[in-house]
């Protein structure tokens, strides 16, 4: 029998739905970050999350990263022009942190640029 491996699904940390919404565009099954916290997930993965204030990774999204890190393939992080030299501070720290592409950082919920981007990066890594 052939194992085609588990199919690629979106984890999305979001608090006003701009990140759900972006999440929902790409294409592949998605998945609220709260249902992952203590449960298992089987990956591949991909990370769609946002900025907690002056750069901070959302609370959510570090418990997630702890656990789950070895499965996500790359994450795009929502942000705010308006917080300057913290913009999408987040997703840099991820990526520092874990070694994992950053591939986008949107504004609000992102435009339909940054989601064809995030799109040809899951396909060409899935
Ligand atoms: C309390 C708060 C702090 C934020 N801090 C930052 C920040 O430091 N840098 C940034 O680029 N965006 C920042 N943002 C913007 C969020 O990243 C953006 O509003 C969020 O990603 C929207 O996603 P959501 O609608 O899925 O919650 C902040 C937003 C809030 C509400």
């Amino acid at each position: 029998m052939i194992c085609l491996g588990d199919l690629m699904k979106i984890v999305y940390d979001s608090l006003t739905g701009k990140t759900k919404h972006f999440a929902s565009q790409l294409g592949f099954p998605v998945i609220d970050i709260q249902d992952c916290l203590d449960s298992n997930v089987q990956g591949p993965l991909f990370l769609v999350t946002r900025n907690a204030g002056y750069g901070e990774v959302p609370e959510s999204t570090l418990t997630f990263m702890r656990k789950h890190y070895r499965k996500v393939i790359g994450i795009a992080v929502s942000s705010n022009r308006n917080w300057g030299h913290y913009y999408g501070a987040a997703g840099d720290t991820l990526q520092r942190i874990y070694k994992i592409r950053l591939v986008v950082k949107f504004d609000g919920q992102g435009t339909e640029s940054d989601v064809e981007i995030t799109r040809n990066f899951i396909s060409k890594h899935s």
